[in-house]
C-alpha cells in the first residue's frame, strides 16, 4: 500500500480534483463517432453488446435508434453491424456479411494490432499467451482471431501453463501494466527456447491508471466513474482502494451522497475510457454542491 500524503499540507477548503487522463479514450470516441454516422443514414445499427461500457451514454444512443443485441438472429431485416472497439471475431463478422449486414468496423487501431500480432506470432510457430481476462470481449475477439492462444489472468496461472517452445506473450489493451510485468518474468524465468514479451497495453490506459492512483494518494476519498461492467473502471477502483482510500464506484452523479463526504475534505474524480466528460462534469458539480451543504 503506498503512503498517503500528510494531511496537513492539504489546502483549507474542500476540493474536488478530476484526475488527468480521465474519460472517453479515443478508442471509444472514434467508435461513438462511427455510431452516430450510421445512425444518420437512418440504417438499422445493431451492436454485439453495448458499443460503450456507460449505461447512460448508451441510453442516448438507443434513443437514437441504436440497438444492442446479444446474437445475429436478434438483427432482423438486416441494416449495419456496428463492431465496438473490442472488435470481433472473423466467424461472426462473415455470419453477419452472410444476412446481408453492412459491417461498421470501430474495432480501437490497439485493439486491432494486438488481434494481428496473435495471428501472426501462430503463424511464425510461436505459442501465443495473452495476458487478460478470459471472459472480456476484446480477449474473445483476439481468440477468435487467433484460436490456440492461451489466456492468463496473473502470473501464478502463467507458471501453472503448459508451455513449451517458443512462446510470445501480449496483452489485453487495458490489462493491468504492473500484472503484465510481473507475467513477463514469470515467463522469462521459465525455461523456454524462446520468449517474446510484446507490450500491448494501450498508453491511455497506463496513464489512466498512473494519474488515478497519484491522486488517490493526495486525496481524502474517490469516486471513480464509469459502468460497474466495465474492466477498466473496476481496476481503477482496485488501484484507488490499493492506495487506502475510501472509494465509490458510482455511475452517475445521483449516487454521490452527502455520507460518501462526511469527514473528507478533499475528494477526487478517476472516469473509465467510457465516460463521457458531462458525466464527469455532472460528478464534479454534485460533489461541490454537497461540499458548499447546498444539497
Ligand atoms: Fe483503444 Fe485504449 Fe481506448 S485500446 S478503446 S484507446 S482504452
Amino acid at each position: 500500500m503506498a503512503k498517503r500524503k500528510n494531511p496537513d499540507q492539504a489546502p483549507a477548503g474542500p476540493t474536488v480534483e478530476v484526475a488527468a487522463g480521465s474519460g472517453v479514450c479515443f478508442g471509444v470516441q472514434r467508435a461513438l463517432r462511427l455510431a452516430e454516422e450510421a445512425l444518420a443514414h437512418r440504417q438499422a445499427v445493431w451492436c454485439l453488446g453495448p458499443l460503450i461500457h456507460n449505461p447512460q451514454e448508451m441510453e442516448r444512443l438507443e434513443a437514437n435508434g441504436f440497438r444492442v443485441i446479444e446474437s445475429l438472429q436478434e438483427a432482423e431485416g438486416g441494416g449495419v453491424l456496428l463492431i465496438r472497439s473490442h472488435g470481433l471475431g472473423p466467424d461472426v463478422v462473415e455470419e453477419a456479411r452472410r444476412r446481408g449486414m453492412r459491417i461498421v468496423d470501430a474495432t480501437c487501431p490497439l485493439v486491432r494490432r494486438v488481434q494481428t500480432l496473435a495471428v501472426e506470432l501462430a503463424r511464425e510457430g510461436y505459442q501465443v499467451v495473452v495476458a487478460g481476462e478470459a471472459a472480456h470481449p476484446e480477449v474473445r475477439a483476439i481468440l477468435g482471431h487467433s484460436p490456440t492462444a492461451k489466456v492468463v489472468g496473473d502470473a501464478e496461472e502463467l507458471r501453472a501453463l503448459d508451455l513449451a517452445g517458443r512462446v510470445a506473450l501480449v496483452a489485453q489493451t487495458t490489462f493491468s501494466p504492473e500484472r503484465f510485468r510481473e507475467m513477463a518474468a514469470a515467463m522469462v524465468s521459465r525455461d523456454l527456447a524462446e520468449v517474446r514479451v510484446i507490450h500491448t497495453i494501450c498508453a491511455a490506459t497506463v496513464e489512466r491508471q498512473r494519474a488515478a492512483a497519484l491522486l488517490a494518494e493526495r486525496v481524502d476519498v474517490m469516486f471513480v466513474v464509469g459502468g460497474r461492467n466495465s474492466a477498466n473502471t473496476n481496476r481503477l477502483v482496485e488501484l484507488c482502494r490499493g492506495r487506502g482510500v475510501a472509494t465509490h464506484h458510482v455511475e452517475h452523479a445521483g449516487e454521490v451522497t452527502a455520507e460518501h463526504l462526511r469527514g473528507h475534505r478533499r475528494a477526487g474524480v478517476a472516469a473509465g475510457a467510457s465516460t463521457p466528460q458531462w458525466i464527469i462534469e455532472a460528478i464534479c458539480g454534485r460533489i461541490k454542491a454537497l461540499q458548499s451543504g447546498a444539497d
